[in-house]
């Protein structure tokens, strides 16, 4: 019986931070609001001129998990690339990574989960090696949100909240009973679809059509947020899930050694830690550096809190994520 361990970690964030009062220079928000609302103090923006790219960021983190997992390009057989900010419409930006890396013609597949798509990659990642038909697999969450922000007033209840940067994981192979990823657990309700979405361009709404039909105060092409909609649902869904993670394994939440949440809000996770009554140093949180990062939130998270030396052999690690679709889900490992 196979299952999957995380043989290495790495993480990539643009130089370039912006702080609350830098956005405060833009439109109309302060520090005092996005902190109390947030907690977020500052984001990593990409710069023009400064190289970055959602996919490549991705290379960056890749390169560093790759390296700590002590194997070349050629050992990867399958790479997962998780983003809603890709650099083109199509391709994605699994097979810019594996041009950028000159890898093989290994496949390339591309994970469209927002938030949660780090969760949704590595549990597909996961199938893959528990079936034996892959032993090493590179998964890649990486986001440039600055690029497609509405930094105007009109768009402060979003432009805050996200950042830009990439982080990413090895899988492999293990033959070590009761380690590694125990299970992941996946869901969606597609009936909250348009709650936290960018619907244009897209083939519903092509340039022409947005130019034509849409005044100003309306632009479909930035992203659109029912704040308090998705913030009551995601203390909802992500204790959830949490627990069916637990349960599946007959474990309580006393067991936890780290929770990584998405780094959605430090108050949902505030409110998520209440709730299985950890103590600070069993959640981790960088929010507050970065903003929300969405499908890069937390292998950058993860990957910090195992630099810090936070996470430990044998420690039980869950993550858990909730967003845009509205999509969730929680992986239980077993480190
Ligand atoms: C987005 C969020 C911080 C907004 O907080 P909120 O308490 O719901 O605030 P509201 O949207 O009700 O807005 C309150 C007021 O602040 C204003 N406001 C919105 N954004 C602002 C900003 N950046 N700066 C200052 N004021 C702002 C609003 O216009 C509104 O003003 P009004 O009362 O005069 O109409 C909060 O809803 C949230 O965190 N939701 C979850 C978001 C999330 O996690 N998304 C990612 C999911 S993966």
């Amino acid at each position: 019986m196979y299952t999957s361990k995380i043989s290495g970690l790495g993480s990539y964030v643009p130089e370039n931070v912006v702080t609350n009062d830098d956005l405060s220079k833009v439109m109309d928000t302060n520090d005092e609001w996005i902190q109390e609302r947030t907690g977020i103090k500052e984001r990593r923006h990409i710069k023009k001129g400064d190289g970055n790219s959602t996919s490549i960021m991705g290379v960056k983190a890749a390169k560093i998990a790759l390296e700590r997992a002590k194997l070349t390009t050629d050992d990867i057989e399958l790479i997962i690339f998780a983003t809603l900010s890709p650099d083109m419409y199509f391709p994605g930006g699994g097979v810019r990574v594996q041009e950028m890396m000159n890898m093989r013609t290994i496949p390339a597949l591309d994970v469209r989960n927002q938030c949660s798509g780090f969760v949704y990659a590595i549990s597909v990642a996961d199938q893959f090696i528990k079936t034996g038909m892959y032993k090493n697999v590179l998964v890649i969450g990486s986001e440039n949100h600055s690029g497609g922000l509405d930094m105007t007033t009109r768009g402060r209840g979003v432009s805050v909240i996200f950042g830009d940067g990439a982080g990413a994981a090895v899988l492999t192979r293990s033959e070590e009973e009761g380690r590694g990823i125990l299970s992941t657990h996946l869901h969606s309700e597609g009936a909250h679809a348009k709650e936290l979405s960018l619907e244009g361009p897209s083939t519903e709404h092509w340039v022409p059509e947005i130019i034509s039909e849409n005044p100003q105060e309306n632009i479909p092409y930035y992203p659109y947020m029912n704040g308090q909609f998705v913030f009551k649902n995601a203390v909802v869904r992500f204790s959830e899930v949490i627990n069916e993670g637990l349960q599946a394994n007959n474990l309580s939440a006393t067991d936890i050694n780290m929770l990584i949440p998405h780094q959605a809000n430090l108050r949902i996770s505030q409110f998520v830690q209440r709730q299985f009554k950890l103590s600070d140093d069993q959640v981790y949180n960088n929010i507050q550096k970065y903003g929300n990062t969405t499908a890069a939130s937390i292998p950058i998270a993860l990957t910090e809190a195992w630099e810090q030396g936070k996470i430990k052999e044998g420690d039980l690690v869950v993550l858990a994520a909730f967003g845009s679709g509205f999509t969730w889900g929680s992986a239980i490992i077993r480190w």
